[in-house]
């Protein structure tokens, strides 16, 4: 829906690419209801309402607690491709052309669903999303990296069968105490299976974290990486080597790596030339999806929309589709921005 500002329509409009969201946190405590009933689970809440009030974290675990509890209606084939396809309305509505969506099968194949289960029906919706709202979709697996090194490998062994219907490979869930270095082999056969890898640093672990992803685990991106601003070094490195990172503006808020959003390092990251691209993270948990993120962001800074291109731009860029394809989104985002009166 337009607004009385021109740069917030063009920021929420234009064509951009979603790099950074988890498909279970995309989970709205309503279809999390009906899933239950669907499946005839007990659900420990009396209600929708009584599910959100309990969305207060005081950190990334107290988060992890509930994502994972409420990660159990997902049982079938058809409860994955609805979340999926729910989500997908809702990216289309913040002017999103492709997105690269997290899943953790390790959560699912812990409960006895095959990854095949998980798997089809993320596709099932992805294929009805993009006939439906021209979306193209890629899934990235995430290892938890709470768990073992060699239960990373077991579940790898479960994904080979399938690996071209995988895109990329990520690292996921609790970063204190839980460094990349834990998983360099796994990454390094990742890697030789010819798909890129991308690791969550730098949202709670320290800036070593991030020096970790890149040297160690090799990543072609950074997720979060905010807590980059705290060394001059790995700035220059950043923005030297264009690394893109997947910024989640809402969910470092509502996690409490920031106490507000106008202490966001995002500014300082912009400002020293680091390639940002924002997204949602867990949009049904952190208030909100793109578009919410975007005019929480603009409301705190009140950026140009040179700027707000720029963003959107890097999203095309920083993706893992088609040099063809992003040269196509590219043009019509030109378009867009140069049709601008602002
Ligand atoms: N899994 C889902 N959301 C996450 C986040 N923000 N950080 C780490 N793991 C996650
Ligand atoms: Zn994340």
């Amino acid at each position: 829906m337009a607004t009385n500002n021109p740069v917030l329509d063009f920021a929420l409009s234009c064509p951009k690419a979603e790099l950074h969201m988890h498909i279970e946190g995309s989970l709205e405590p309503e279809l999390a209801f009906a899933l239950a009933q669907r499946n005839g689970i007990a659900f420990p809440y009396v209600d929708s309402e009584a599910l959100r009030a309990a969305y207060n974290f005081a950190d990334l675990q107290s988060f992890l607690d509930l994502y994972y509890a409420c990660a159990d209606v997902l049982r079938t084939e058809a409860d994955f491709r609805d979340l999926m396809l729910a989500y997908l309305e809702r990216a289309q509505a913040d002017g999103i052309v492709h997105t690269e969506i997290f899943f953790d099968p390790q959560t699912h194949t812990a409960r006895g669903i095959t990854f095949e289960t998980v798997l089809k029906g993320l596709e099932a919706g992805a294929a009805e999303g993009n006939a439906r709202f021209g979306i193209t979709s890629r899934l990235i697996v995430c290892f938890l990296r709470h768990l073992s090194e060699d239960e990373g490998f077991a579940m790898l062994a479960q994904v080979e069968p399938f690996i071209d219907r995988i895109h990329g490979f990520g690292l996921d869930s609790s970063e204190r105490g839980h460094p990349s270095a834990k998983f360099e082999r796994l990454f390094a056969r990742c890697r030789a299976l010819g798909k890129p890898v991308v690791a969550h640093a730098g949202e709670e672990g320290p800036p070593a974290y991030i020096y970790e992803a890149l040297d160690l685990l090799k990543v072609s991106r950074i997720d979060h990486g905010v807590r980059a601003s705290e060394d001059p070094d790995l700035m220059q490195r950043l923005a030297r080597e264009q690394i893109p990172l997947t910024v989640c503006p809402l969910s470092n808020i509502r996690l409490c790596v920031f106490e507000q959003m106008e202490l966001h390092t995002l500014p300082k990251l912009l400002e020293a030339g680091l390639k940002v691209t924002l997204n949602s993270d867990d949009p049904a948990y952190f208030g909100g999806y793109l578009g919410d993120n975007i005019r929480a962001v603009q409301a705190a800074f009140d950026w140009d929309a040179k700027t707000w291109y720029k963003l959107a731009r890097n999203s095309l860029e920083a993706s893992f589709a088609s040099a063809e394809q992003k040269a196509d989104w590219i043009a019509g985002l030109d378009e867009q921005f140069n049709s601008l009166a602002v």
